[in-house]
């Protein structure tokens, strides 16, 4: 929810946090600060608004000095404001924190710690940790920071500075993500791997409960508890630039653009001519067969892409799927067992609400495969196997890019069921392999022919306060998820219908002018979702269409977006394409902030 970072080298610390914290926006953008260790003590800057408020007043002055902290805010206690954003420090100023996560157990201890005389500055639940540290300071930082933690209930993952040992920084994680960034002689804090990566490639990865200490002359790694650590290096494969908007106008037009790489990158190497295969995932037939049952569960475009997921494995695997929204998921007490496969699906493998499943699901007995894009995430962790997307990280707050690689590889898994069930024939499996490899350079010609003709016609949506999605059958997974992007980004409500509900209802707000908009890819069904269409028009409706290339002259749509012929099961790949464009083009229309919409987070790492 929250993004932080740390620093401690030879060089000056506030830019460095400044340009960590402009890669994690993303996280949280309604306030941020940073904390520097000066000669004469710690220097705290800290502002409400998005970061370039804390810059404007870091180029009037800017604390100086080559150990610091900084923070950028998504508001869960307390509001957006300056006395709650971070970092926070104890009620004498000693010890300074920055957190991202949810201290459940804070009234309880901030009661118990102003009866002790601490006094609060702010109506979060982060400034209990200061003043606990603070509490159990006897002369050794680490200590204090583990006796305070050990009081907590919830996630954190902090960084903390203190005046008594200046040279020094601690982090701890649990439930929310950290890494350590390892340079020549600098070390790095950050939630996500893009803070570090113009300094270093070489991570640590903390796990739950781990704590790093940074210092001059290296980083150590313990269990929460003081055991040493012999921590893995991992190294970092992306480009820098791939973090980067790359010239594009924002990062969701360019994640929409990187959607070819995307396929290929989740399909290289995982395709025989008529098989697919998993590094370091195998299921045979005799515990595929063991499964009666596979849930998919998720949050938002992720539970949207099980929505795919589901259509594709029951039509190939003839296995009954039931998608679930992950945060309802738990509290319903779900039938899972051991004859249950759970997948679960999180481009950040940090949503709270998804790990719950996954840590409910595991705790009665299910199989657990995790599809994440970020490497090392908690879901990818604790799930039984992971495959991942290899979307590479996705910056806008708006997913494009991993949901066509959640798709990709539920596909992929598909396929992979229905052969080991012996329901895929050779010639069919290499019909469909064949068409999947050309879908990569598919993409792009979407991309190609509809970007102009989209921006070219923004002006029949752009000012219309309801706009309505159809479709049957997959086409009508794919509306849930374009739908969801538009109103995310462009704040227009959309809804989204299987075309044949319509009239149970909806139809009653179609009148002259409304927006409806059809995928239609679906021989077996597209005579229906015509019917459907011609009741939109009989009441003056205005139709977009989402069709095959070639498919007969539809003399009821006013406006058509093309996709290339291929096999019909994965049309949902392409036809999501045009839509996203639509969406993007609409909210630049609207002026809407598009990378960052209101009220959102990339990552929601809280219930
Ligand atoms: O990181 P996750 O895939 O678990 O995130 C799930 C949702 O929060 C996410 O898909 C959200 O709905 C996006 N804003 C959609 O664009």
């Amino acid at each position: 929810m929250c993004g932080i970072v740390g620093y401690i080298g030879k060089k000056d610390a506030a830019p460095i946090l400044l340009e960590g914290l402009k890669k994690l926006e993303y996280r949280g953008y309604d306030s941020a600060g940073i904390a520097v260790q000066e000669k004469q003590g710690i220097a705290l800057v800290k502002k409400k608004g998005k970061l370039n408020s804390l810059e404007e007043i870091l180029k009037q002055k800017s604390p100086r000095g080559n150990v610091g902290i900084g923070h950028t805010r998504w508001a869960t206690h307390g509001k957006p404001s300056t006395p709650n954003s971070h970092p926070h420090q104890s009620s004498e100023g000693e010890f300074v924190v920055v957190h991202n996560g949810i201290i459940e157990n804070y009234l309880e201890l901030k009661n118990q710690l102003k009866k002790e005389g601490y006094v609060f500055d702010s109506e979060t639940d982060t400034e209990v940790i200061p003043n606990l540290i603070s509490k159990f300071y006897q002369g050794n930082i680490e200590e204090a920071v583990r006796k305070a933690v050990d009081l907590l209930e919830g996630s954190y993952a902090i960084a903390v500075l203190s005046k008594k040992e200046k040279e020094k920084i601690v982090a701890v994680r649990k439930d929310s993500p950290l890494i350590i960034g390892l340079g020549e002689d600098e070390y790095f804090i950050g939630s996500d791997i893009p803070a570090i990566l113009d300094h270093t490639r070489n991570v640590y990865i903390l796990d739950d409960n781990e704590m790093a200490v940074l210092e001059h002359q290296g980083v150590k790694t313990y269990t929460v508890e003081g055991e040493e650590l012999d921590k893995e290096i991992f190294n970092v494969d992306w480009e820098a630039s791939m973090a980067e908007k790359g010239g594009y106008d924002h990062f969701m037009l360019k994640e929409i653009h990187e959607q070819p790489e995307t396929v290929k990158n989740c399909i290289n190497g995982r395709l025989t001519e008529t098989d697919v295969k998993f590094e370091g995932f195998t299921m045979d037939q005799e515990e595929l067969n063991k499964y009666n049952k596979i849930y998919i569960v998720a949050c938002g475009t992720a539970y949207n892409s099980g929505l795919v997921g589901k259509y594709a494995i029951e039509k190939l695997a003839r296995v009954p799927v039931e998608v679930a929204i992950a945060s309802e998921f738990r509290y319903r007490d779900p039938i899972v067992d051991e004859n249950t496969l759970v997948i679960v699906v999180s481009q950040s493998g940090e949503t709270a609400d998804t790990l719950a499943a996954v840590r409910e699901s595991k705790a009665k007995g299910a199989r657990i495969i995790g599809i994440c894009n970020v490497v090392g995430s908690t879901i990818a962790r604790e799930s039984d196997d992971v495959i991942y997307i290899h979307a590479g990280p996705e910056i806008a707050v708006a997913s494009t890019k991993a949901y066509i690689g959640m798709i990709t590889v539920q596909y992929l898994l598909a396929i992979y069921f229905a052969r080991i069930k012996g329901l895929l024939a050779d010639d069919k499996s290499r019909e469909i392999i064949s068409s999947f490899k050309q879908i990569p350079e598919q993409i792009k010609e979407v991309l190609e022919k509809n970007e102009a003709e989209i921006k070219a016609q923004i002006d029949n949506y752009a000012d219309r306060e309801n706009i309505f999605y159809i479709g049957r059958g997959l086409d009508n997974a794919v509306v849930e998820e374009a739908s969801l992007k538009l109103k995310e980004i462009s704040y227009i409500h959309a809804e989204s219908y299987p075309a044949g509900e319509l009239k149970h209802g909806t139809l009653a707000l179609v009148e002259e002018g409304v927006p409806v908009i059809a995928v239609a890819t679906q021989t077996d069904v597209i005579d229906k979702t015509l019917s459907n269409i011609k009741e939109v028009k009989a009441r003056d409706g205005v139709v977009t269409a989402v069709v095959t290339e070639g498919v007969k002259d539809l003399d009821d749509i006013d406006f058509r977006f093309e996709i290339p012929a291929t096999n019909e099961l994965l049309a949902g790949i392409l036809s999501t394409v045009p839509l996203q464009l639509l969406a993007y083009y609409i909210a630049v229309e609207r002026e809407c902030a598009i990378d960052q919409p209101r009220n959102l987070a990339k990552s929601v790492t809280v219930e």
